[in-house]
């Protein structure tokens, strides 16, 4: 059996927060921003709104998109970096959001690159004829985990979610899939409190420890490295080459880092989507909502051949490879 995208929705707060609001918070400017990441813009959620709303809104559009009902969706799985809590799960809170009795509902954390296990997990459980649609969701509001005092960091992340039915195809579908991790690089990138390793306490609070904590020069190495091989080992599994790949999405950290990676495969610019300077990293939800904004552009038919392709904290990387059946 062949598992592929029948649905996609993507959904967005409205409230727009440009790299001028930034230099009134921290030591830095537009034109460093710019240039050192490509970022104009990032969305942020109003106080009230968590991961689960963001991502609900997000799922409610993928099912209407596919021509299902909540109650056709037999297991949601969530990916987030900035969950609703530690348990329960998100995944069981925008099942209830959006009334899927019928599924069950998990989260995986697999950082940015969430999205690309998610979808990877989500296939098998089709392609094995165990389910019938699987709901894949990344959404996130890490402007609550984002250390607003940290220039390193507060300039890079944004709000944002989006969503995917995968069902059984006739044709196509997600062909070929890669996935990797390296615990070894765990302090890389990370939330380091909250857990059982650093419960919260005075000092996790007054110390920050419940904030994203990143070493960017050692990430951005290790991000180049990982998409490029990524790619690699994804359009080789499929005994394709690059020249068969229509549109690589990777995920939206940095424009240098997409640069520099499309640089080594040597693959033309233009085929690749790039949509951070509107939102910044959504870490589990840039690669759907940039797939879905590609839809929306035209920029993907039917039978195009593209490239998922994401990196993130654990470490964790992998790519997926579709041939696109809407
Ligand atoms: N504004 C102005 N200056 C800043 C700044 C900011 N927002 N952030 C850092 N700087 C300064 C640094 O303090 C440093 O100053 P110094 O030379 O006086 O010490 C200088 O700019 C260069 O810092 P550096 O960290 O080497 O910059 P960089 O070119 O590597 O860019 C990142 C920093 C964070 C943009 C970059 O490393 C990056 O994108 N890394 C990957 C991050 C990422 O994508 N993480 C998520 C992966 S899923």
């Amino acid at each position: 059996m062949r598992a592929g995208i029948i649905g996609i929705g993507s959904f967005l707060p409205d409230k727009v927060m440009p790299n001028s609001e930034l230099e009134k918070i921290v030591d830095t400017t537009n034109e460093w921003i710019v240039e050192r990441t490509g970022i104009l813009n990032r969305r942020i959620a109003q106080a009230h709104i968590s991961s689960s709303d963001l991502g609900a809104e997000a799922a409610r559009l993928a099912i209407k998109d596919a021509n299902l009902k909540a109650e056709d969706i037999d297991m949601i799985i969530s990916a987030s970096s900035s969950p609703d809590c530690t348990f329960p799960a998100t995944a069981c809170i925008i099942q209830d959001k959006i009334r899927a009795i019928n599924a069950a509902a998990f989260d995986i954390q697999a950082a940015c690159t969430g999205f690309v296990y998610g979808l990877t997990t989500a296939a098998q459980f089709i392609m094995t004829g165990k389910y019938k649609n699987v709901l894949v969701v990344g959404s996130e509001v890490l402007s609550k985990v984002t250390d607003w005092q940290d220039r390193n960091t507060c300039i890079l992340f944004g709000d944002g979610a989006g969503a995917v039915v995968v069902s059984q195809v006739q044709k196509g579908g997600i062909t070929t899939s890669f996935l990797g991790a390296d615990g070894s690089g765990a302090n890389l990138l990370e939330l380091p409190a909250g857990g059982t390793k650093e419960p919260a306490d005075y000092d996790t609070v007054k110390n920050r420890r419940h904030y994203i904590k990143m070493n960017g020069n050692e990430v951005f190495k290790f991000a180049v490295k990982v998409f490029e091989s990524s790619t690699r080992r994804v359009v080789e599994k499929a005994n394709l080459t690059l020249d068969d790949i229509d549109l690589i999405i990777p995920h939206q950290a940095n424009i240098r880092i997409i640069d520099a990676a499309v640089r080594r495969l040597k693959f033309p610019i233009e085929r690749v989507m790039v949509n951070l300077d509107k939102y910044g990293n959504m870490s589990s939800a840039s690669i759907p909502v940039a797939m879905h904004e590609a839809v929306r552009m035209g920029k993907i038919k039917k039978g195009d051949k593209i490239i998922l392709v994401a990196f993130g904290a654990g470490l964790t990387w992998g790519a997926v490879l579709i041939e696109w059946n809407l």
